[in-house]
């Protein structure tokens, strides 16, 4: 059975991957590291804490994870990201707060003794910025060829990026940091705007949800609904919300939800295009360090496979 170790920025997607990936029975969530991006890490953090208690699951450790890029030395939210998350990240509804408090230690930390101790057995899914990987990366360079896989949300190769033309929010967060990670010898998979613009969840599923009538249906539905009502403001073209990071815990898991292609990626670290994730000419024919790019996604597949799981984890 694979160990899951999922790396988030707590808005409203990954309280999504949270509750996907419990519900993912091929996979044990044995820790959640926090980052910064749809809010400040410690806003992040207790977000995970509470949902993880909401969902009847107080076990899981939670572990503070970077507070800023790795470039600077301060992080302050974009107001895009409170339209989008609510300011406290999670669409402005109010959680019970967890009866118990971080993990002692780093989330860097967690993560590489992790990787030695499951190796092949372990997946990592950021859904964040790529902050706390390359912070791993530069800690202990090994664990690029013990980890099991890495499975991302972030980028954007075949459509147009979400904060610039070409930049994807978690990759534009840290690019240097995106960089290392892509350059590296990690098995790495791209879950990026190409696919998670495909898989979209609207009201009707919301209200399923909220017709449970289990604390845990009911705020998640609140929380998705402010969601999809930013979504209609920012993006009403795509006729619902984007599900960014539950496809990327589905991808890590059942690789069958997307098609790849083999692409050795860089991200672009100078202006005019940092925060750009595209094919590195100087490396086209390297064999070590491809990474396998989502370009399609079975969309109904993963949407009513995301629907059983997650009425079924909120119906106890
Ligand atoms: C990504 O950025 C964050 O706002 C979302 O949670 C998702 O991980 C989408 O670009
Ligand atoms: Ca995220």
């Amino acid at each position: 059975k694979y160990k899951m170790i999922l790396d988030l920025d707590t808005g409203i997607d990954d309280a999504l991957a949270i509750a996907y990936a419990l519900a993912t029975p091929e996979a044990d969530l044995i820790g959640i590291i926090g980052s910064y991006g749809n809010v400040v890490t410690e806003r992040g953090v207790q977000n995970s804490l509470d949902l993880l208690e909401l969902l009847g699951h107080p076990e899981v450790p939670v572990y503070l994870g970077a507070q800023h890029s790795s470039t600077t030395d301060h992080f302050d939210v974009m107001p895009v990201s409170a339209q989008i998350h609510g300011v406290n990240g999670v669409g402005e509804v109010e959680l019970k707060t967890a009866d118990r408090q971080l993990e002692a230690g780093s989330g860097v930390d967690f993560l590489v003794a992790a990787a030695h101790k499951y190796q092949q057995d372990l997946i990592l899914v950021p859904t964040g910025p790529m902050t706390n990987l390359a912070a791993a990366l530069d800690q202990d360079p090994a664990i690029a060829d013990l980890i099991g896989n890495v499975t991302f949300m972030g980028g954007a190769l075949t459509v147009p990026g979400n904060v610039t033309p070409v930049t994807e929010a978690n990759i534009n967060q840290d690019p240097e940091a995106a960089d290392r990670v892509l350059r590296s010898s990690l098995p790495l998979t791209m879950v990026g705007l190409d696919v998670t613009t495909r898989t979209l969840l609207t009201t009707k599923e919301t209200q399923s949800w909220r017709d449970l009538h289990t604390t845990a249906g009911e705020k998640y539905a609140d929380i998705v609904d402010f969601y999809i009502d930013a979504y209609k403001v920012t993006s009403p073209h795509l006729g619902g919300c984007a599900l960014h990071d539950p496809l990327a815990v589905a991808v890590a898991v059942e690789q069958s939800l997307v098609s790849t292609i083999y692409l050795n990626m860089k991200v672009d670290t100078e202006a005019p295009f940092a925060g750009r994730t595209i094919g590195d000419e100087t490396r086209i024919n390297d064999p070590a360090t491809q990474t396998q790019v989502a370009v399609n996604v079975d969309k109904d597949r993963f949407v009513a496979e995301f629907m059983t799981k997650l009425t079924e984890l909120f119906k106890n």
